[in-house]
């Protein structure tokens, strides 16, 4: 899979968070990656096991600086990274299964990578002018 480029447009305006979401995007990179070189069971469910650790940290830490903002927006983010976090266990779930599959391979590029940029872009920027419109 082509490796996907952090660029502004996926900038939120908050570094912390801007930091995060690239390492989550790079990590759920090395899970289509291991998947895709073959690697090993073991090696690919490594890479699972670290992605799904960084995405609720992730969604934790963003959480909380949300709620300190008192950010209305909240509720729907905490709804929308629980949605993903499913779609993680049930793509991990799937993996044990049956393994490294074709399906599951396109999954994560069709479906668990357009879902976060387009969260990111979409959901998480609100975030960051509702921020920026507070500090001006
Ligand atoms: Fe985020």
């Amino acid at each position: 899979m082509d490796k996907i480029e952090w660029d502004n447009g996926l900038s939120v305006g908050i570094e912390l968070i801007d930091e995060q979401h690239k390492m989550l995007i790079q990590r759920l990179y090395e899970v289509s990656e291991a998947i895709e070189m073959v690697q090993g069971e073991g090696a690919i469910a490594k890479t699972l096991d670290f992605l799904i650790d960084y995405a609720n940290f992730h969604f934790s830490a963003e959480e909380k600086c949300m709620a300190e903002e008192n950010y209305p927006g909240l509720d729907y983010q905490k709804a929308k990274h629980e949605e993903f976090i499913n779609s993680l266990r049930r793509f991990e779930q799937d993996f044990k299964e049956d393994g490294a599959t074709p399906s599951l391979a396109n999954h994560i590029k069709d479906f668990l990578f357009n879902w976060l940029i387009r969260h990111i872009k979409d959901v998480d920027h609100k975030f960051g002018e509702f921020l920026n419109k507070k500090e001006s």
